[in-house]
């Protein structure tokens, strides 16, 4: 497995923050100064894959305008104290390629990741929801250490989290064998369980590296929880082949989805990151 692409849905409406959201796309709302899918993509740049395939929709056009030229604005601070500001952005719009393509109807996220099928092709492809902050000041980002793990394995990759019973209905739930610290071979996977039903604590996050066979996957995948595609349903049927592993992986994650997640994210990112210069 070589992966070289990174797919970002990024066509909900992100209703948790309205009215926030009503004109800008949830993707853009800043942790401090750098809008959320900035970090996904230098998350995804920083493990190789930067061929950025983003699946939008409708009123997402600030994307797109986000990872391109700004001619007027640059030329403005050009020779200014300012232009260092645009330094990362820049970096990333230089290091990686862009393509869109749009959502028309919201039916899930299993649906959005086939609708990207377009951009992404026959390859596997790194899969990142920026709702889902994931930030490992010390080391390797995380989907640079999955993308390892595939490559090692052969395998498609989950990254998993222990929650606590009372946010286990918020996720896709993975049953598995361990296999070596930190990993695991998944045997089942259930999409939002009622903590009654869940077979564990441990919860799939939003970073994911995947063989182009989960689009077949998708294709014979019935609407599911909420009676929407789920993308867990039809990594259930890849874990059933036994080529999925899923990944404790190191680093912290943060719901930006919640405000409360994205209110402890801009804490976290101003005292360890802004703040120390
Ligand atoms: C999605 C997935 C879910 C996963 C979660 C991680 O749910 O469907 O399996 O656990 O992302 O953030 P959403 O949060 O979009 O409802």
């Amino acid at each position: 497995m070589n992966v070289k692409k990174c797919m970002f849905p990024a066509a909900g409406y992100g209703t948790r923050f309205l009215p926030a959201t009503k004109s800008m796309p949830k993707e853009m709302l800043p942790i401090v100064n750098r809008p959320l899918i900035e970090f996904g993509v230098e998350e995804a740049c920083e493990a190789g894959m930067t061929d950025i395939c983003v699946v939008t929709g409708r009123g997402k056009r600030a994307l797109e305008d986000h990872f391109d030229t700004n001619f007027e604005l640059e030329h403005q601070i050009a020779g200014s104290s300012k232009e260092a500001a645009l330094d990362q952005i820049r970096e990333l719009t230089e290091a990686c390629t862009f393509s869109y393509t749009r959502q028309r109807a919201m039916r899930g996220l299993g649906d959005a990741v086939l609708t990207g099928r377009t951009l992404v092709g026959n390859e596997p492809f790194g899969l990142v929801l920026a709702d889902d902050l994931c930030l490992n000041l010390a080391g390797d980002g995380v989907l640079k250490q999955m993308k390892a793990l595939a490559e090692t394995h052969d395998c498609s990759v989950i990254a998993v989290m222990d929650v606590p019973d009372d946010q286990v209905s918020k996720y896709g739930i993975v049953v598995g064998e361990a296999m070596e610290k930190n990993l695991l071979k998944v045997s089942s996977m259930v999409e939002k369980p009622a903590i009654e039903e869940a077979p564990s604590n441990l919860a799939v996050i939003g970073r994911y590296v995947l063989g182009p066979e989960i689009f077949a996957h998708i294709e014979n995948t019935e609407p599911g929880a909420g009676g929407e595609i789920q993308l867990t349903d039809a990594l259930n049927a890849l874990a059933k082949s036994g080529k999925l592993l899923a990944y404790r992986f190191e680093g912290l994650r943060f719901d930006c989805g919640s405000i409360d997640g994205f209110v402890e994210a801009t804490n976290y990112y101003y005292d360890n990151v802004v703040n120390k210069g």
